[in-house]
């Protein structure tokens, strides 16, 4: 078993072991088809993220680029479809002859083929992929940017991290997670991050409870994948997709709910997991912000806010920091 497996298992047997909440970690949501069906829910009409987070840059991408005023070199974590990205591409451009552009993915397969499309795209893109998770691919671009003379004193970093999956986080998660990436800045450098925001729940709720079924899929998809590499038993036809909003805690709550008293079993492990009727598994939390939370955020973490960009009904903010 390579370590990735292993880890797969630990974390699965750990969270189906939790007394009070049964939980599984969220990045698991993702494999190749948790992939593919979180796309379809970025096209769903009820999922307003995306959409909302795509006007803003259509809108104020010329603004945010001319306030920054050295030559950019532009750092994506998760580069997703790379589509938020061309209004980026399009104003640095014209402010600058040539644009180095580094999207950091895990995913090998998905950056070999944004890499050979944006490239020829644009013959002013120099386009080179980090497949690395998101701290270490900052500071391979650091080594990058060093081997090949393109010094700190001309050029400012612009990393984007967009889609409002900074949510997904804990919180102290979230401020740690910042203050890596901090550490591997300079000081003229700028952290670009998309915050969905606090709002009515008749809004929220809906986003995670699309009517064509895609959030269903998604969530239940992790009890298939966790039976194709491990073997288990769950039966998708006993477990209900149920997403609610918690308003003490500002978060979307995502879990797989039990319809019967079911065992599930994960072969080479001893244990029976009792699963009763009603019982959820805990899949995802996505937290919503506000203006005082983004700033502690920022704050706590090494940064100050430069400029907030926001659609015309105040649900989603891109936040411009940069380090204080
Ligand atoms: C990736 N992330 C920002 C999504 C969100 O809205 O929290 C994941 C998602 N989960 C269910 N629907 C979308």
């Amino acid at each position: 078993m390579d370590n990735n497996s292993d880890e797969f298992r630990n974390d699965i047997l750990e969270g189906l072991r939790k007394p009070h909440q049964k939980s599984t970690p969220s990045k698991y949501l993702y494999d190749t088809v948790g992939s593919q069906l979180f796309e379809y829910i970025t096209e769903q009409p009820e999922y307003y993220p995306t959409r909302t987070e795509l006007k803003i840059l259509e809108k104020h991408s010329g603004e945010l680029i001319k306030s920054i005023t050295k030559e950019i070199v532009l750092i994506e974590l998760g580069s997703g479809s790379s589509k938020k990205t061309r209004y980026l591409f399009d104003e640095i451009l014209k402010k600058q002859e040539k644009l180095y552009y580094f999207p950091i993915d895990i995913s090998i397969n998905f950056l070999d083929s944004i890499v050979t499309n944006l490239e020829s795209l644009n013959e002013k893109l120099v386009v080179k992929g980090i497949p690395e998770d998101y701290i270490n691919g900052i500071k391979q671009c650091n080594s990058i940017l060093f081997e090949n003379n393109i010094s700190f004193d001309t050029f400012s970093r612009l990393i984007v991290f967009f889609g409002s999956s900074i949510g997904n986080f804990e919180p102290e998660d979230a401020r740690d997670f910042l203050k890596q990436i901090r550490l591997n800045m300079h000081d003229k450098d700028f952290l670009l991050i998309g915050f969905d925001l606090v709002k009515e729940i008749q809004l929220i709720e809906p986003a995670y409870n699309d009517k064509a079924g895609y959030t269903s899929k998604f969530n239940l998809n992790l009890l298939n994948r966790i039976n194709k590499e491990l073997n288990s038993n769950f039966d998708l036809e006993k477990f209900d997709h149920y997403a609610f909003y918690n308003t003490e805690e500002n978060r979307i709550e995502m879990h797989v709910r039990s319809r019967t008293d079911q065992n599930i079993v994960i072969p080479g492990n001893k244990e029976i997991f009792r699963i009763i009727a009603g019982e959820t598994i805990h899949t995802e939390n996505s937290y919503k912000y506000d203006k005082l939370k983004i700033e502690k955020l920022a704050a706590r973490s090494g940064f100050k806010v430069d400029k907030i960009f926001t659609d015309e009904n105040n649900w989603f903010n891109l936040i411009l920091l940069r380090p204080s």
